[in-house]
């Protein structure tokens, strides 16, 4: 089947990033799929209306991506402003994070809208293929975060991270050694900063161990050994995660006390409650704040900086889910099997997503009823 793909110009405050590239346009057209492109959606991620077009979208104005598109992909939620412009039937795809937002949910439900997560998506090894683009941007940005905050005039200690001949590198302390912790491990080993890279997992440590260079020390994470090397560290990285589950916090107040003083402390992982004590969210425009002498920068989005890369890493994602969203439709795309079916959370007016339900106490329909009952 042929599909209108709409993609709308992103409004939360300081989102860069659209939700396709040039190339996923052309791939789109390419397979007889339609699409549409609000006029200007691409400027935050520096690409013009014109290498959209020459791709093969339409370009249009805001209201016609809306009352036109079989499909709507976004970047972020749809926000308040937005939810009228939807459609019953329509699908969304986009980053939902229902469970943060019971008034998204609602909306969504009651407009009968059809939303499939990105962040819900499972490939075949049970992982989630959306997210990790994100979490690699995250770890990379950290290191150059962590390294401008360090410097004096940014409120850091002065130090610069690679050292000198004759002076020694800083101390780089990362917890948790998923993707962002891996990333950020590469980035600051190549500065030639002495780095630490704490983890639980003794599988993660060995393949860790194997594959960073001889600057980085692998250690199994407990809490007398981390909070010994965070006392000592220049810039610490926050990067742990237990799925589903709030951030563990492994720095206590008590140790960022502890701390030399202007040394930086990045919470990567802030978006699931941050893994130090004295942790809390900020934003782009007001990234820092000074707790017990230390510089916090807990930016829970801090893809949408380097919004350019992070559209270009998405796309690249979530391309092959949208080509078989678009060509097979809603049942097609449920069809491919439980880990893509995974990615619905709400359709005609029902939650279908265990975790969305349960963080609302609301019934739960299976994906297998809606493909048996339109049969
Ligand atoms: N702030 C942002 O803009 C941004 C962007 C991307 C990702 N994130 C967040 O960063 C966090 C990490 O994401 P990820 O993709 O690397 O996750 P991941 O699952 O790949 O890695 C997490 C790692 O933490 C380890 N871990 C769990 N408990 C630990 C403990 N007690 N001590 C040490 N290690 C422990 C796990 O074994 C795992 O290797 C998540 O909260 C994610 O949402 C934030």
């Amino acid at each position: 089947m042929a599909s209108v793909v709409g993609i709308p110009c992103e409004i939360k405050e300081h989102e860069g990033r659209v939700a396709i590239a040039p190339a996923g346009v052309h791939v789109l057209c390419q397979g007889g799929q339609q699409v549409l492109i609000e006029s200007g959606a691409g400027n935050g991620s520096g690409i013009a209306n014109e290498e959209f077009s020459q791709a093969g979208a339409e370009i249009v104005e805001r209201e016609e991506v809306f009352s036109r598109s079989d499909i709507i992909v976004k970047v972020k939620e749809p926000l308040e402003e937005e939810f009228d412009l939807l459609r019953a039937g329509q699908i969304v795809f986009t980053f939902f994070h229902f469970a943060a937002s019971r008034q998204l949910l609602d909306a969504m439900l009651q407009r009968e809208i059809t939303c499939v997560a990105y962040e819900t998506i499972r490939d075949r090894s049970g992982n989630l293929p959306i997210l990790t683009p994100m979490s690699e941007v995250a770890g990379r940005m950290a290191v150059f975060e962590g390294s401008r905050h360090l410097e004096s005039p940014s409120g850091g200690r002065g130090v610069l991270v690679s050292g000198v001949p004759g002076v020694e590198p800083a101390k780089i302390v990362i917890l948790g050694g998923g993707v962002v912790g891996l990333n950020a491990a590469k980035i600051a080993a190549g500065t030639g900063a002495q780095v630490t890279i704490f983890d639980v997992s003794h599988e993660r440590l060995r393949y860790l161990d194997d594959i960073l260079p001889a600057n980085v020390t692998t250690l199994y994470s407990n809490p007398l050994l981390v909070s010994k090397k965070v006392r000592q560290a220049d810039l610490v990285i926050g990067a742990v995660l237990v799925a589903g589950a709030k951030a563990p916090v492994l720095v206590s107040r008590e140790d960022v006390k502890m701390m030399k003083d202007a040394s930086v402390l990045i919470d990567v992982a802030v978006d699931q409650g941050g893994c130090i004590e004295t942790c809390r969210p900020t934003t782009h425009s007001d990234p820092t704040y000074v707790e017990e002498g230390v510089l916090h920068y807990c930016v829970a989005n801090m893809p949408g900086a380097v919004a350019r890369t992070s559209t270009f890493a998405l796309t690249n994602v979530t391309l092959p889910y949208l080509e078989v969203l678009a060509r097979e439709g809603i049942e097609g795309f449920l069809g491919f099997g439980d880990h893509v079916a995974a990615g619905l959370n709400v359709h005609a007016g029902a939650v279908y997503h265990d975790g969305v339900a349960g963080s609302f106490d609301l019934p739960l329909e299976s994906v297998a009823s809606l493909l048996g009952k339109n049969k």
